[in-house]
């Protein structure tokens, strides 16, 4: 149950701050007024960064203890934003048990779900919330449980992500870990990787896309959040990659309707009857920023689940109302 037990809000701390998206998310969470501070392992770059926004900043690697005791004390949550996360979550999360922070990440690997549902009796004891995939599934996972309440007794999910935008250094690190762990599906509950899995149609509005089997990450997270035991998730670029950041900002600021991405999940009831919802987000890695400072707002202010959760398995459908989403149900 979400329980409020802390009068006051609490203190965030953002590790990896100084990435691309990192800086994003401490300036959103400064536009906020979040009560915040940043880590990272680069000086000279969290020196500025603490400069320009006037918070304090820590520097340490992501495997020093003590640096986590120090910048952890007095904390309520940890924003992980320093990917690949397989190089960080781990340490990251077992800081967070051991000095009784809330954990709260925007990775995209299926794996470190699967790492995060690993850790939920120990996050449990500690009384803290394990809570990964606060970046795009803080809207895929909500649409997921808004369109399964269209059908009585959901059996099966197929979701696609059309994505509009370019990718950084650390998303293209990232995505090879999400290739390596091969096509995860869910089979009548139980996880199965895929040796030959087909692409699929999809319609977002315009017409029938091919999509191609990828592990983004709903065969744990929507399993959390719904029990269906059985899924399948499609990816789709909407626009070629870019790596630079001017590309990515030109992007990001590209709200035509080609500018968008979406999110299409397919939901079918025991009774054989299928429901479509579509999310149509802006491009790029907004919505990310937003849903992080958002979700990491919330835990803040007391609102958090222990133990292993997902965005919807926490925050419910409604979470989408704090975000800039179309929903369109067909
Ligand atoms: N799911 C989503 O919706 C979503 C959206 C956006 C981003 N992401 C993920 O978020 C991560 C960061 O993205 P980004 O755009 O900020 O990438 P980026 O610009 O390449 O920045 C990566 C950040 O992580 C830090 N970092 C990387 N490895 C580290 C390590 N071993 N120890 C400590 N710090 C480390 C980097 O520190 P230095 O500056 O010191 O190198 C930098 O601050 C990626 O994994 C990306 O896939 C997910």
């Amino acid at each position: 149950m979400t329980t409020l037990n802390q009068p006051e809000k609490g203190k965030l701390l953002i590790y990896g701050a100084t990435g691309y998206t990192g800086t994003m998310i401490c300036r959103e969470a400064a536009r906020r007024g979040l009560d915040f501070e940043i880590a990272g392992r680069s000086e000279e770059k969290l020196s500025e960064l603490s400069r320009q926004l006037n918070v304090v900043y820590h520097v340490f690697s992501v495997d020093d203890k003590p640096g986590w005791e120090k910048s952890l004390r007095g904390k309520t949550c940890l924003l992980n934003v320093a990917g690949p996360f397989s190089e960080t979550a781990e340490p990251a999360m077992e800081a967070c048990i051991t000095h009784h922070v809330h954990y709260v990440d925007i990775t995209a690997e299926v794996n470190i779900y699967q790492l995060a549902e690993s850790k939920d009796l120990a996050a449990q004891g500690a009384g803290v919330m394990i809570l990964s995939g606060a970046g795009l599934f803080s809207t895929y996972d909500p649409l997921v449980v808004h369109t399964a309440k269209r059908v009585k007794n959901p059996v099966a999910l197929r979701a696609a992500f059309q994505y509009s935008g370019g990718f950084t250094p650390g998303s293209i690190a990232s995505s090879g870990n999400i290739i390596d762990a091969g096509i995860l599906v869910r089979r009548n509950g139980s996880i199965e990787k895929l040796t030959d899995a087909k692409p699929s149609y999809f319609d977002f509005g315009n017409g029938a896309q091919e999509c191609f089997p990828t592990p983004l990450g709903a065969v744990v997270l929507c399993y959390k959040s719904t029990g269906i035991p059985n899924i399948e998730e499609f990816f789709q670029m909407a626009l070629p990659a870019a790596t630079e950041k001017s590309d990515l900002e030109t992007i990001q600021n590209d709200q035509t309707s080609e500018g968008r991405s979406r999110i299409l999940a397919e939901i079918t009831g025991a009774d054989g009857s299928i429901v479509r919802s579509i999310a149509i987000t802006p491009a790029g890695y907004m919505p990310t920023v937003t849903a992080s400072v958002e979700v990491a707002s919330r835990v803040l202010n007391g609102f958090f689940k222990s133990g292993f959760q997902s965005p919807a398995s926490v925050f419910g459908e409604k979470l989408l109302e704090s975000f800039e989403v179309e929903i369109i149900d067909l």
